[in-house]
């Protein structure tokens, strides 16, 4: 794959992520009603952010690599404890596959290379508590794992600055499953 095609799939990627997002606000926008009406206020309360802190060190995540055309994956926890709707999980999936896209794309841009070359696999799976998400991301951290999560600031569904979905990898399947291979599927 030459430079020039790489950034073209990464363009595209980026532009589908967005119409997805677009969609997916959409849905939420027409689908979700209060009081039989919604509004451009539902809407903004489902932004969310993410916290730098949550970044890690770049430099820990350039260990990582894939072997050949070994199998990479993308994992995304996603708390079962808070009951969020289907279309708030789906937009908590995005935020998180892009946090984790950005920052290993600064980080070790062969990795997500290799994963868009193989696939990029992508599978959602649940937890329980906050707890158990922190204790993911130290094990994911642990072994130069990229693990991104993301903060709720809707008032909506959930109270402000929850903790929603983890991001994991992308990263080998053999590396992954040692931080995830226990959580079963959503
Ligand atoms: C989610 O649903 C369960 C079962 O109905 C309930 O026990 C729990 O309190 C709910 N959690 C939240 C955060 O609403």
């Amino acid at each position: 794959m030459t430079a020039s095609s790489v950034w073209g799939t990464a363009a595209a990627v980026g532009l589908a992520s967005g119409l997805v997002g677009y969609y997916i606000g959409l849905g939420s926008t027409l689908g979700y009603t209060r009081g039989g009406s919604s509004s451009a206020k539902d809407d903004e309360d489902d932004s969310e952010y993410e916290t730098e802190s949550e970044e890690g060190d770049a430099d820990e995540l350039k260990a990582v690599k894939a072997q050949g055309d070994e199998p990479c994956k993308l994992v995304l926890v996603v708390r079962s404890d808070l009951n969020m709707t289907k279309g708030k999980i789906a937009a908590q999936c995005g935020h998180a596959t892009l946090a984790c896209y950005k920052t290993l794309m600064r980080s070790n841009p062969k990795l997500v290379q290799h994963w868009e070359r193989t696939g990029q696999a992508k599978i959602a799976v649940k937890c329980e508590s906050e707890e158990e998400l922190e204790i993911l991301q130290a094990s994911a951290k642990s072994l130069g794992v990229c693990a991104r999560s993301i903060q709720d600031a809707g008032r909506t569904q959930v109270d402000p600055g929850t903790t929603t979905v983890l991001g994991i990898g992308p990263a080998p399947v053999r590396v992954v499953n040692q931080v995830t291979g226990h959580l079963r599927l959503l």
